[in-house]
């Protein structure tokens, strides 16, 4: 089996204050610096408070930073919103897209991801989109479909030269936070299957390029199994990487049994 490059992310929600973000970022470089960046992309998306704090302290070569959600216009009558010049002013080069908690919480909806994902690629960010069922399109066997509408419309007007700026993470609702259940591997692996074949009718064959990491509950006795998957590209953490040490680990136990199991 051919290696591919591991992509690990974490998402630090509404969780760290400024000086929380600064020691976790400090302590994640180091503990990682080792690890060859063509064999791994890692990311971490702090608050928005704490960007700039995050920037001036961190070598973005050993850990890319990115911002958790951005509005599509680049000013105006949007009370509490921050744009794509406002994150491009900070040199951030990475914006998340559609998180479940934007999209269920703050009910955002698929044409909306779409106009965000539209002006983070005008702006010049890899546009990272998250897509994933409810526990009701699960139970009613509509998960692929669900899927493909997200991504469908959330890429829609795409070209396909941005292929190389864009990520998908998917994170089925039912599976994230303290009351999550983390998908199967079985499961992500078919799911992750589904994206790739809706990326290929949305870009060409080149659209399967696009990594798609799983997120949800991801915890370390999963971590192996969803990454030796074949669909799988990489792994998208909330609580399990919110101690560097912890997100350290869990990225070197999947490296290394991503390797074991393409060597074999
Ligand atoms: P948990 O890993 O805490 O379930 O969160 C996943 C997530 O939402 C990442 O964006």
């Amino acid at each position: 089996m051919k290696t591919k490059k591991l992509y690990f992310g974490t998402n630090l929600k509404m969780y760290k204050t400024i000086r929380m973000t600064v020691d976790y970022l400090q302590q994640l470089e180091e503990l990682t610096r080792d690890i060859s960046r063509d064999e791994i992309e890692l990311f971490v998306l702090p608050s928005y408070t704490s960007l700039e704090s995050a920037v001036k302290s961190t070598d973005n070569h050993v850990v890319r930073l990115g911002a958790q959600n951005m509005n599509w216009e680049d000013e105006g009558q949007f009370t509490g919103d921050i744009s794509p010049v406002m994150l491009k002013e900070l040199n951030l080069d990475l914006v998340m897209i559609g998180h479940s908690e934007r999209r269920h919480v703050f009910r955002e909806t698929d044409t909306e991801e779409n106009q965000k994902v539209k002006a983070a690629l005008k702006h010049g960010f890899t546009a990272l989109l998250c897509v994933g069922e409810t526990a009701e399109d699960k139970a009613y066997g509509v998960s692929a479909e669900v899927l493909r509408t997200q991504l469908k419309i959330g890429f829609s007007g795409v070209e396909r030269e941005k292929i190389p700026s864009l990520r998908v993470a998917y994170e089925p609702v039912w599976s994230i936070g303290v009351n999550g259940t983390p998908a199967t591997a079985d499961y992500a692996e078919k799911m992750h299957k589904e994206i790739k074949s809706v990326l290929a009718e949305i870009f060409g064959e080149d659209g399967r390029t696009i990594p798609v990491l799983y997120g949800g509950s991801v915890n370390p006795g999963n971590t192996c199994q969803l990454i030796t998957r074949k669909y799988v590209d990489g792994l998208y953490v909330g609580r399990a990487a919110w101690e560097a040490s912890a997100f350290d680990r869990l990225i070197r136990e999947s490296m290394e049994a991503y390797k074991n199991q393409a060597s074999k």
